[in-house]
């Protein structure tokens, strides 16, 4: 198993299998002329299935897949499939913004994928279009009620946004009172080199709680310890689903952290909010070198991930704690 300097266990991996998305979230990736990775360095299904193989081989047991938008590259089912019954153990999840997946559903399901988590900061058609660019919520809507038809959890991911959708908090919560699925308030992050990010947008967790509860008696899920990932979840009144929060800047999680990433170019990092990368693509490509090099590369860096990011602080004088943007990264 991948163990760090301060005894944290690395059971999951968040895989980029795109930097590319079609929408053009605002906060995610802000300047026209953004940058692809070219698409010779863009991991293959091949490679991944073979990197995939080898991390599970360090008993990594869960995968997301993420992108820019997962679902923009070709042929996604079927690799979906050959992950499936190569390495079936492997609990695979998905974050998605929903608005190509209509036609896939049934698929998806048949495939045995479990839940989507899918990202989602307006409930107003024309605020969704201001701020992806494109007037697509009737379809995300109408994919989350197939989902949920089809038995796929869903957990809606809206970043939390003064200002922007911090109205909205009642059809929220709402919206989870009706329907059995989660909606998970992330607080906004300052990612990337010309991140947008300005205190103006912080909306906390804390205040958002306290706004959620004059709404509806909020009442917490589960143990308030970390061990279930970083969201802190609550039922609202005797609704359907949770609405929970999700706090990076304001009581970093660091303790629980589990996961590594890598980047559709097969970069590792060991934290979201440090620019170092270990290239894992030579070692991926050639083959020869057989999958122990690679196991012990990412043992390795995994050592070294690191503890305590000093968010606020940093990102004020630098109002940045990364350079790359959240597309190239997958969140
Ligand atoms: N801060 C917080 N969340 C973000 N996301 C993208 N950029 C940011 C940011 N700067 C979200 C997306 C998606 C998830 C992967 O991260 O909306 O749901
Ligand atoms: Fe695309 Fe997601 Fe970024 Fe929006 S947040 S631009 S949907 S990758």
């Amino acid at each position: 198993m991948i163990q760090d300097n301060y005894g944290r266990g690395v059971s999951y991996l968040r895989l980029s299998i795109t930097d590319r998305c079609n929408l053009r979230c605002f906060y995610c990736r802000p300047g026209k002329g953004s940058q692809f990775i070219p698409h010779k360095n863009i991991l293959t299904y091949e490679d991944m299935l073979y990197l995939l193989h080898a991390a599970s081989g360090m008993d990594v047991q869960k995968v997301r897949l993420t992108g820019g938008e997962p679902f923009v590259r070709r042929d996604i089912l079927y690799f979906l499939h050959r992950l499936k019954s190569e390495l079936p153990e492997m609990e695979i999840r998905l974050t998605s913004n929903a608005t190509l997946i209509a036609g896939k559903i049934r698929a998806l399901r048949d495939i045995g994928i479990k839940g989507l988590n899918i990202s989602l900061d307006t409930l107003d058609r024309d605020k969704y279009q201001r701020i992806t660019g494109q007037d697509k919520l009737d379809n995300v809507m109408a994919s989350i009620d197939r989902c949920l038809e089809e038995g796929i959890r869903v957990k809606i991911n809206a970043v939390a946004l003064k200002g922007i959708n911090d109205d909205e908090l009642g059809d929220f919560i709402r919206l989870a009172m009706q329907k059995p699925l989660d909606v998970r308030f992330i607080e906004f992050m300052p990612i990337g080199e010309k991140s947008l990010w300005k205190e103006d947008y912080y909306w906390s967790s804390s205040d958002l709680l306290l706004q959620a509860a004059e709404i509806a008696e909020m009442v917490p899920v589960g143990s308030l310890s970390r061990n279930h990932g970083p969201a802190r979840m609550f039922r609202p009144g005797r609704g359907l689903g949770r609405v929970g929060v999700i706090s990076p800047l304001s009581e970093h999680f660091c303790g629980t952290c589990n996961r590594l990433r890598i980047t559709a170019n097969g970069r590792l990092r060991t934290c979201l909010f440090s620019d170092k990368e270990y290239n894992l693509l030579p070692l991926i490509r050639s083959r020869k070198i057989g999958p122990d090099r690679l196991r012990l590369v990412m043992e390795r860096a995994g050592r070294r991930k690191p503890m305590g990011h000093k968010l606020w602080s940093r990102e004020k004088q630098e109002n940045s704690l990364c350079r790359r943007v959240m597309s190239s990264i997958g969140g």
